[in-house]
């Protein structure tokens, strides 16, 4: 693989309100992702997020507060990081736009823009509180929405997401006093001259290769015409303006937000005692990509590209732009906000992180928007996380365990080995591919695929049987096995770090993972622990009680929310979306006291039950757990069918 350079960032997110699963796979999720596949695969790479810290928004809650906006800010960027820590988001640094970097560089870029006249000044009839002599800004003015009725605030609908202007609200209100006393008066601000980039950018963004989602709504926005954007504001929380007429003003949010990739990188050149660093990522020639929701799109296509252009400085431009669709969810609310809601604690607390990792990537909403829901959860986790990895990993390495005590060296590969092999090769090609082009999905679906294919060689091979008539060629099918089970450990690790490590140690591998060491058979002969059950399934009564805790309130008219059980609906996917077939482990088997025809079973499938089967006139049981075994494990496959009325 040729080792390239790579900066990696992700949508600043405002630290106003915490983060919430839908936040988090649109943009630090993937991002992280995506760094942790390039770090695998040896390139040299950084991964830059941070906290965006200025906007009315904080000016208003900190003064409901009672404490000044750089109090909240620096609060609340303490707490989002502790959420962060706790997704395994690992960012090569975690800054924050309000730092002295990012206001050098902003300064340095705006008067660049100036001195090269791309700013232009206009007048502006903008809102007054004459009872509070000041400008409302952006969201410091409220009122009721033209086209819902709804509440309008600053230039949008909160309820209808309708966008307009101050001057189109109804009943305006000053937010500080609550008071009715508008009038628009004249102000002076300072706009991007926007529309003299237009050619520049129908051009470089056209030979862009961006997914359609993002290259046609940028293409789009150019289309309908730019228009100068003002990048001032009559606002006291922020850069103030470097300009003569200007003091009293600050630099717009939406300015300073994108330049904190750069002052960000500039804060952690910094922090590491290196202070030229970060010119290495933006001066100097380098891959970018950037992750973000589809609604910072246009700041990311259009107008931060544009700024830096216009400085004529030689600064990196995006080349991969990655925008996420929405994650929905008729369900669930991802935000407390109004009413019930699932925040990120709460996940946590239902599983652990890789399984949340797994479901959000899993649904992560690369082209269109994709809809999460709690069946989809349980399908998942059940179906793929448990069934297909979990399930892979541990009959593998503890049936060779149990066996062999450790992975035994490989005698001559026949045809079926050099299949499973060349399977192998091919996949980790394609996940390679789609990692390569931040394809995230497809490739998780690749490891999915993986372990699929490397179940089914364990099957085929029927190394319970071998073991038994010719101990050479199973050692030769349990090594292959045991060297898959690293391969997927591997290509796990992006998406699952944690569960990753631990098949890792299972294996007692002390190498340093390496992305294309998965292609390789490395261990041979090699001591292995015992595993232990990696994911547990999601019953029926315990989605239940999720359900009941989290889902959404429905109005009372309709009925209270998920009364019933509902099936699932087969689809081509799942054609059974209420089998429930799993493997178990035989704990424990015993006569029926009262039945001739039933034993009565102690099994394990992720958790322990008790079950009875009518199998005794076909099987005894009791006989074979009676015969030193010496502790064989004999699977059955435990079938139960929910019906549900
Ligand atoms: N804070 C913005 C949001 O949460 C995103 C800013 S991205 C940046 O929607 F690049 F401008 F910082
Ligand atoms: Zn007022």
């Amino acid at each position: 693989m040729i080792e390239i350079k790579v900066l990696v960032t992700s949508a600043l997110p405002y630290v106003h309100d915490m983060p919430h699963l839908g936040n988090i796979v649109g943009s630090v999720l993937p991002a992280d992702v995506y760094h942790r596949y390039l770090k695998l695969a040896g390139h040299d790479t950084i991964y830059i997020c941070g906290s965006d810290s200025h906007g009315t928004m904080f000016e208003i809650t900190a003064e409901k507060l009672g404490i000044t906006p750089e109090q909240l800010v620096f609060k609340n960027h303490e707490l989002i990081q502790e959420i962060f820590r706790k997704f395994n988001i690992e960012f090569t640094f975690y800054g924050i736009t309000h730092s002295e970097e990012n206001k050098e560089i902003t300064y340095h870029i705006f008067n660049k823009l100036d001195e090269n006249g791309h700013l232009i000044e206009e007048e502006m009839e903008l809102p007054y509180c004459s009872n509070c002599n000041k400008f409302l800004a952006d969201r410091w003015i409220e009122g009721k929405c033209p086209h819902c009725e709804g509440l309008a605030r600053g230039d949008q609908c909160d309820d209808c997401g309708e966008l307009m202007t101050p001057q189109e609200i109804i009943k305006p209100k000053c937010v500080h006093c609550g008071k009715g006393n508008i009038e628009f008066r004249k102000t002076r601000h300072l706009f991007l001259d926007l529309p003299k980039f237009e050619p520049w950018l129908k051009e470089w963004i056209s030979g862009k290769s961006w997914s359609p989602l993002v290259k046609n709504f940028s293409l789009g926005w150019l289309k309908e015409g730019l228009k100068p954007r003002t990048i001032t504001r009559d606002a006291t929380w922020g850069f103030p303006v470097p300009k003569k007429g200007y003091e009293e003003k600050v630099i717009y949010v939406w300015f300073d937000a994108p330049i904190g990739y750069i002052g960000i990188t500039k804060e952690w050149s910094n922090k590491i005692g290196k202070p030229d660093e970060w010119k290495k990522w933006w001066l100097e020639d380098c891959k970018y990509v950037q992750f973000m929701g589809k609604d910072n799109v246009p700041f990311h296509s259009i107008t931060f590209p544009a700024t830096l252009k216009g400085t004529e400085g030689s600064w990196n431009l995006v080349d991969n732009l990655v925008g996420s669709a929405w994650l929905i969810s008729k369900d669930v609310k991802f935000s407390k906000s109004r009413g019930r809601g699932l925040t990120t604690e709460d996940a946590l607390e239902i599983r652990p992180v890789d399984y949340w990792r797994y479901v959000l990537m899993s649904l992560y909403p690369e082209s269109d928007d994709s809809t999460f829901t709690w069946e989809e959860f349980r399908r998942r986790v059940n179906n793929e996380l448990s069934d297909i990895i979990g399930n892979f990993v541990h009959r593998v390495l503890s049936f060779t365990k149990l066996n062999y005590g450790k992975i035994p060296g490989s005698g001559e590969l026949k045809k079926e080995d050099r299949e499973i092999l060349e399977k192998l090769e091919k996949i980790h090609g394609e996940v390679t591919e789609n990692f390569e082009r931040a394809r995230l999905r497809e490739a998780l679906k690749g490891v999915i695929h993986l372990a699929k294919e490397s179940n089914a060689y364990f099957n085929n091979q029927e190394p319970w049987h071998l073991v038994k008539k010719d101990r050479g060629r199973a050692a030769t099918v349990l090594n292959l096995c045991c060297n898959l089970v690293r391969s997927t450990a591997i290509l796990l690790n992006p998406f699952l770090p944690e569960s990753s490590g631990k098949i890792w140690k299972f294996l007692k591998d002390d190498s340093e993972m390496e992305w294309d060491s998965a292609r390789e058979i490395k261990l041979s002969d090699h001591e292995i622990e015992k595993p232990i059950v990696l994911f547990k399934k999601v019953t029926q009564p315990e989605l239940k009680e999720i359900k009941s805790k989290y889902s959404k309130e429905t109005s009372e008219k309709e009925g209270p929310a998920e009364s019933k059980e509902t099936p699932g609906e087969p689809s081509e996917e799942d054609p059974f979306p209420n089998l429930d077939l799993r493997v178990a482990e035989i704990k424990e088997v015993k006569d029926h006291p009262n039945a001739d025809k039933l034993y009565v079973f102690k099994i394990d499938c992720g958790e322990e039950r008790q079950i009875v089967a009518g199998i005794k006139e076909w099987y005894n049981l009791t006989f074979v757990f009676n015969e030193p075994f010496d502790g064989l494990i004999i699977r059955v496959c435990v079938m139960s069918i929910y019906i549900f009325f």
